[in-house]
């Protein structure tokens, strides 16, 4: 088959403006996956071409695009997903909210800059076993947070946000995917700590439970459910209340 790819394209040195580059490509297989479309636009037609990727696995979570109209991992994303027949369009810019820094590569700082203000790590100041064995925690407990220990970091959630679009000040799904995941980590001791963060305006409740980061999640992780967890830890006072009375009250926006 053959594949047409509109490509957003933007070299802040030499162009004014953004533009749309057209790259046709032939001898196309249905179940080629779109990274591998823009390496053959870059090996075979334009070496400037720039876009990030690492593993080509849906590992790494560095070629995060919108890929028609839908944020995706290039390196997931089929030719047959996008269209079928003799010939397929393809149109690929970079995610929204962020600044290009060129074609498809934006600038990320920002997003690692909500990432880190929500205490990302793991906080347990009582002394290791004295048996040297890890802190034990059981089967339930772990399944607690489960979902959220699969993201990749690569951004589609949060870039997909109408509220990020508005005000990139909002700390962004993705961050509250991070505080979930230690926040609800009954080992940690720094639950409180992050819910105040959460608390805070540009925390979250400046979620308005619009679902566009759950759709673009490429782990399939539930993050607007994940989001009305940590709101309804905040209403309830920490996550002791939520986990006693989990599954009896819906998730909703407030703020
Ligand atoms: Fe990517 Fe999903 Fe993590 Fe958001 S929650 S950064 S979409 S893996
Ligand atoms: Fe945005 Fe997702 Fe909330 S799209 S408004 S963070 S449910
Ligand atoms: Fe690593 Fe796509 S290149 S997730």
């Amino acid at each position: 088959m053959q594949v047409t790819m509109r490509i957003r394209r933007f070299n802040p040195e030499k162009d004014k403006k953004p533009y749309w580059g057209e790259y046709t490509l032939d001898n196309v297989e249905p179940n080629d996956r779109v990274l591998e479309l823009l390496h053959r636009v870059k090996w075979e037609q334009d070496g400037t071409l720039s876009f990030r990727r690492s593993c080509a696995h849906g590992v790494c979570g560095s070629d995060g695009m919108r890929i028609n109209g839908v944020n995706r991992l290039a390196c997931k994303v089929l030719v047959n997903a996008l269209g079928e027949g003799d010939h397929v369009k393809i149109q690929v810019e970079p995610m929204l909210g962020l600044q290009v820094l060129k074609d498809l590569i934006v600038d990320m700082e920002p997003f690692f800059e909500h990432y880190r203000s929500v205490m990302p790590y793991f906080v347990n100041n009582d002394p290791v076993p004295a048996d040297g064995r890890e802190r034990l925690q059981s089967a339930a407990a772990r399944a607690r947070f489960d979902d959220t220990t699969k993201c990749i970091l690569c951004a589609c959630c949060t870039t997909s946000c109408p509220s990020f679009w508005a005000d990139g000040k909002y700390v962004g799904p993705a961050a509250i995917v991070q505080a979930h995941r230690f926040i609800f980590d009954d080992r940690d001791q720094a639950a409180d700590e992050r819910l105040k963060i959460m608390r805070e305006p540009d925390g979250v409740w400046r979620c308005r439970t619009i679902f566009n980061c759950t759709s673009a999640c490429p782990r399939d992780i539930e993050v607007t459910r994940a989001i009305g967890e940590v709101k309804m830890a905040i209403r309830r006072g920490g996550r002791g209340a939520i986990q006693e009375t989990e599954g009896t009250e819906e998730a909703g926006g407030e703020g």
